[in-house]
């Protein structure tokens, strides 16, 4: 039996909307990500949501729940979905948070009856994929995106 993942008492997390464009703009160009797309297209599309920590008030890190995408091994609007986006702003990063975040979707897709959870990194992001396969990802497959290779991680989630 699975309980509902909580975070720390100094954070807290809400979902994004379309107002939140330059919020994301800004977490995504403190990790040196292009800001050209924030996600927000795909949770306008029902397709994805996009969760913002603060930690103390201020925006910290967030990532996406993925429900649906062009490729239905990863998410296909049903049981499967994908795990997307995880950024911690520098001056938050290795304290934890990016495993709370990890933690807080996989709780949010269990509650949502996914029961397979995907997750993408870029293949030269080692650190990134380490710390998932420290949470029992293990590799599902290769594939070359429009920005580049990227492995493909999966995990197996329990009932709630
Ligand atoms: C990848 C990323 C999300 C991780 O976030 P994070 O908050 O730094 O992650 P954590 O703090 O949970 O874990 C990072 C390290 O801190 C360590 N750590 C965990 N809890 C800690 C704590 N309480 N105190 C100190 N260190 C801690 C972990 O052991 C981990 O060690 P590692 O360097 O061997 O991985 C973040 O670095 C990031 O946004 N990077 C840029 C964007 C990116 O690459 N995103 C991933 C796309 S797939």
């Amino acid at each position: 039996v699975g309980k509902v993942h909580e975070l720390p008492a100094s954070v807290s997390v809400r979902e994004a909307s379309s107002d939140d464009r330059h919020l994301l703009e800004k977490l995504r160009a403190s990790v040196g990500w292009s800001t050209a797309e924030t996600g927000l297209t795909a949770v306008e599309a029902g397709r994805s949501v996009i969760y913002i920590l603060n930690v103390d008030g201020e925006p910290a890190a967030s990532g996406a729940l993925v429900f649906r995408n062009d490729d239905p091994e990863l998410a296909d609007g049903a049981s499967r979905a994908m795990i997307s986006n995880l950024i911690v702003s520098p001056r938050y990063q290795d304290h934890g948070l990016g495993t709370e975040l990890l933690a807080f979707l996989e709780s949010e897709a269990q509650q949502r009856g996914i029961d397979r959870i995907a997750i993408g990194v870029d293949k030269p992001n080692v650190r990134a994929r380490q710390l998932y396969e420290r949470h029992g990802y293990t590799h599902l497959k290769d594939k070359s995106e429009l920005w580049g290779p990227v492995n493909y991680l999966w995990k197996m989630l329990g009932r709630p």
